[in-house]
């Protein structure tokens, strides 16, 4: 029974045949990938893979092109939407490394981008308290959010990396799809996704289950490119990490 819960449960987010271009350059070149709901999926590859394009065109940024194919969520086609109907109907894009915007405390950043995508009003006390709540469940300081946007920090310690986790595990649930882009196998350690993806080259190279984690991590994306039969490509080659 439970496995045919688990096939039957819509998906979330549903990418198929995804070719896009960046200023007339082919950088992803026919991605599918389905995280349904309750599912955490880990993307990873190698420097210039294409793993940040699909972040941005997953939210809509208009520098990127859609050549060919769909992007679906909770059902509909989001191809053609503005980013910020994307995150009304509950697309969110974390970033690791904030925009700075002096002067900007995280709280009223938050209240107005949750005025924003409930479209309501709340008062800021109203909406200190319903923050502390949720802080406490993922165990945020309260300092944190009284911090301005111009405060970042480059990179996460192991502390940081295991609230992140945490956090990921705590509010994973039948509303929330997870798709964790990253380049090292580290935050694997402290969270196990339903599947994991490689990228190379703006494709999918390979999928399996959490093991593939460890597999990639003895091999190293060099050895899997040999395993595969597959180049490197200028892209990966030249990669600047964005
Ligand atoms: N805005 C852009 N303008 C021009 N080229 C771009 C742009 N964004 C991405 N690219 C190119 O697309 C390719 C994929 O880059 P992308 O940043 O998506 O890779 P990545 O997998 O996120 O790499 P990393 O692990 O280094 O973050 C690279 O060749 C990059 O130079
Ligand atoms: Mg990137």
């Amino acid at each position: 029974m439970a496995q045919t819960a688990t096939r039957t449960k819509a998906a979330m987010l549903e990418i198929e045949d995804l070719h896009v271009e960046v200023e007339g350059k082919e950088i992803l070149k026919g991605i599918d990938l389905a995280v349904r709901q309750g599912e955490v999926h880990a993307l990873m590859g190698p420097n210039g893979s294409g793993k940040s394009t699909l972040a941005q065109v997953l939210m809509g940024r208009t520098s990127y092109t859609i050549t060919q194919g769909t992007v679906r969520f909770r059902g509909e086609d989001i191809t053609k939407w503005t980013a910020d109907k994307r995150a009304q109907q509950g697309l969110f894009l974390a970033f690791q490394y904030p925009t700075e915007i002096p002067g900007v405390s995280v709280v009223n950043f938050l209240r107005s981008a949750f005025k924003a995508a409930k479209g309501e009003q709340i008062s800021a006390l109203a909406f200190r308290k319903r923050l502390k709540e949720k802080m406490n469940l993922l165990g945020v300081e309260d300092q944190m959010v009284n911090r301005f946007l111009d405060e970042t920090d480059s990179g996460l310690d192991i502390d940081s990396l295991k609230a992140v986790a945490t956090g990921i595990q705590q509010l994973i649930g039948p509303d929330l799809g997870v798709l964790l882009i990253t380049h090292y196998q580290r935050i694997l350690n402290y969270i196990t996704p339903d599947r994991i993806h490689v990228m190379m080259d703006g494709k999918i190279v390979l999928s399996g289950g959490p093991e593939l984690a460890h597999e990639l991590e003895q091999k190293g994306y060099e050895g899997l490119r040999k395993d595969l039969g597959l180049e490197e490509s200028p892209a990966e080659r030249s990669g600047v990490p964005r």
